[in-house]
């Protein structure tokens, strides 16, 4: 067992920054009086702390560091050190001006901001190898240190000469000669021919902004030498302290109002397997006007269990806010109870963590009106102070749940290098792709009635789901397609949709039809697909009922599927729309048009039920009470979560014991407004 896994209970916290204080010792002691009272039990410092632990170049100071360690240690607190190259000292960047990034128009950046540095320099490599080592011989042996930070929200990319080199050695790497090259980026089109591999420059708006398979390969390369850097930080740290596990923090984004999804510029997916565990930023907009709360809530679930899913092991919740942000446009504070169900969900779903972004609010610069537990106001009376005790009162109930897993029978793909292609490519409808917003139209329907989804990529065993869920397979590489076979063959349900197996893993599209193993698999063959403006819909009657569809119809072709469902009007009426087939001992499912949440509720109904994939412990689901369960060996934990401003009722199979208010609980229960319960029951019950 690692450092970590020997923790009890959960880790509850954050981002400290002491050394934002060091004139003000009566502030940094009353931070330790304030953090006993609110429960706190792990810091993660060091995040930004570059410039104060090498003030000069070979100078160090880590006298304010070691009396942070001494103080957790004399509470029995936790320690998560990170390494600081996410922002680096002025001295550094004015030395080495090669530590700082080029921009794709060729601008050198000046010292300023953070996450930003080359991941090529060899300077900046041997700089963060230097301190990342002095830090690891320090306090690998301290017994307040369970876990390493790595960096920082790792993003971005570089275009000094530098990484320009490793550009070209990547692609020559992979493609060994230029023909190979030429074939695989399409190049004879608009002249891009190579006659020589100096000509190889990254994609930039004063070049090549039009070579799909150049961009797709840039985006791979980018998380490549993103990993790279980061197995480069943390090889003193395992050379040193074997037993102290690596992570770095992930983020979600959202691109646009009522998007949040796992970042999608890094291939997480491949990124996972460098972490010991994962961890992420977790930043939902809760309280906006765009969408009801229960809406928000299922795409923070939806975000959960994606990076639950990338080792489906326990991860951590890194940061949070315990009020409001400070970089929106409009930054809410959570009204009450919000802060409490918010974290809550965040264990719910497999977080063995509530960390917040910060314990103490700063004084000046960016982030000075960020949510923090500890305010400007350094009171331990303020509503937010209260809700962080409150909820750290309410962790230490649920000790016992730390470590448990879950158990998911259905899985969603994702993968990051299709969805780069396929918001990459013109035509059809730009604005319209949103490959990501319906996986979590399919996700929504299951968070709906609490049965929990994976999120998984193409490289993950499939053959432990009952439904692999996968549409918009635009680009599909052959060994995926493989698996798909198999998948279905030995039984599985997979579901998949319009805009499938279009492209190969270079973005170039598919000749010859659509490839044969999807045709193996579906019965079909797909033809046009047509593309809806806004506002424009067609309809597809399926089961008696009529439906209507927006932004693209499918028009296909069927071989040896059964018909489900037809389109009843424009040019295409009276072709199939919906299909489903036998293939092996399994049945695959095709869905021609991007059709309504009503559709995807009663196309989903006859599958949940043969399938019988229905939640165990739910008698009747509420649409905005979710309910997500964690297992250990003798107990399940159903944790029930009211994501709606009323009162709620809800109906279980079976009585159980709830945790927080250690009080029996009958079957049929009220739910208050933003409520939590936790509710315990014996397994053996479950497996009936
Ligand atoms: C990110 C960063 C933190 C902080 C928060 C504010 O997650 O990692 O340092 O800036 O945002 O929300
Ligand atoms: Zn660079």
């Amino acid at each position: 067992m690692n450092k970590l896994e020997l923790v009890k209970g959960f880790l509850h916290g954050g981002d400290y920054n002491p050394d934002q204080w060091l004139k003000r010792p009566d502030i940094l002691d009353r931070d330790y009086q304030l953090m006993d009272q609110s429960k706190i039990n792990t810091v993660t410092v060091g995040v930004f702390a570059w410039g104060r632990l090498e003030p000069e170049e070979g100078v160090y100071d880590f006298a304010w560091l070691d009396d942070v360690f001494d103080k957790m240690n004399s509470r029995n607190g936790h320690v998560i050190l990170a390494t600081p190259s996410g922002a680096r000292p002025r001295w550094m960047s004015q030395k080495y001006p090669e530590v700082n990034r080029v921009d794709s128009e060729g601008r050198r950046h000046t010292h300023g901001f953070r996450h930003n540095h080359c991941y090529s320099s060899p300077i900046y490599r041997r700089k963060v190898h230097e301190i990342n080592m002095r830090l690891a011989e320090r306090y690998g042996d301290n017994s307040a240190l369970v876990l390493w930070h790595v960096s920082n929200e790792y993003s971005g990319e570089c275009y000094c000469p530098l990484c320009q080199q490793k550009w070209r050695e990547w692609v020559q790497h992979k493609y060994k000669t230029l023909e190979a090259l030429d074939d695989a980026w399409c190049s004879s089109v608009w002249s891009g021919l190579y006659s020589d591999w100096s000509q190889l420059l990254p994609p930039s708006l004063l070049g090549d902004s039009k070579v799909h398979g150049m961009d797709l390969d840039w985006h791979r390369f980018v998380s490549d030498m993103t990993i790279d850097f980061y197995q480069h930080e943390i090889q003193p740290l395992k050379k040193v302290t074997p037993n102290i596990p690596v992570t770095t923090n992930f983020m979600a984004e959202s691109l646009k109002e009522g998007q949040y999804t796992p970042l999608t510029g890094l291939d997480y997916g491949r990124f996972a397997k460098s972490l010991d565990i994962i961890s992420w930023d977790s930043y939902p907009s809760w309280h906006n006007r765009y969408e009801i709360t229960a809406e928000t809530a299922m795409k923070t679930a939806y975000v959960h269990d994606q990076f639950w899913s990338l080792k489906q092991q326990p991860f951590l919740v890194m940061e949070s806010t315990p009020s409001c942000v400070n970089w929106g446009q409009y930054n809410k504070a959570k009204q009450p109870g919000m802060h409490r169900l918010s974290s809550f969900q965040q264990i719910a779903h497999g977080s063995d963590s509530t960390l917040y972004f910060q314990i103490r609010q700063a004084q000046g610069n960016s982030e000075k009106y960020h949510g923090a537990v500890i305010g400007h106001d350094d009171s331990s009376d303020s509503r937010v102070f209260k809700d962080v005790q409150q909820y750290g009162q309410d962790l230490e109930k649920i000790v016992e749940v730390k470590g448990a897993i879950k158990r998911v029978r259905v899985a969603i793909l994702f993968d990051w290098d299709r969805n780069w292609a396929l918001n990459r490519g013109g035509g059809f409808g730009r604005p319209t792709r949103l490959g990501i917003q319906v996986l979590q139209k399919h996700y929504a329907n299951f968070w709906h009635k609490d049965i929990e989804c994976n999120v998984i990529t193409s490289d993950m065993d499939f053959s432990q789901y009952d439904l692999l869920i996968a549409p918009m397979l635009y680009l599909i590489r052959q060994d995926t397609m493989k698996k798909l076979q198999k998948f279905v063959q030995s039984g599985g349900t997979l579901v998949s949709s319009y805009f499938s197996g279009m492209v190969d893993s270079n973005d170039r599209v598919n000749l010859d039809g659509w490839p044969k193993p999807l045709q193996d698999i579906f019965g079909i063959e797909p033809k046009e697909l047509d593309t809806l403006l806004p506002g424009e819909h067609y309809h597809v009657s399926f089961n008696q009922k009529e439906y209507e569809t927006t932004d693209y119809d499918q028009i296909m072709k069927v071989k040896n599927a059964s018909v489900l469902g037809y389109y009843t009007d424009n040019f295409y009426v009276g072709t199939p729309a919906i299909t489903r087939h036998q293939y092996g001992k399994g049945t695959a499912y095709y869905i021609g048009a991007r059709l309504s949440a009503e559709f995807i509720e009663d196309f989903y109904d006859d599958i949940i039920q043969s399938l019988n994939l229905d939640n165990s412990f739910v008698e009747l689901s509420n649409p905005v009470v979710s309910v997500q369960t964690r297992y250990n060996e003798d107990y399940a934990y159903h944790f029930v979560m009211n994501f709606s401003e009323q009162v709620q009722m809800v109906n279980f199979r079976r009585p159980s014991f709830d945790l927080l208010t250690q009080r029996e609980v009958t079957k049929s229960v009220q739910i208050d407004k933003y409520g939590v319960m936790i509710l315990k029951e014996r397994q053996n019950n479950t497996l009936h």
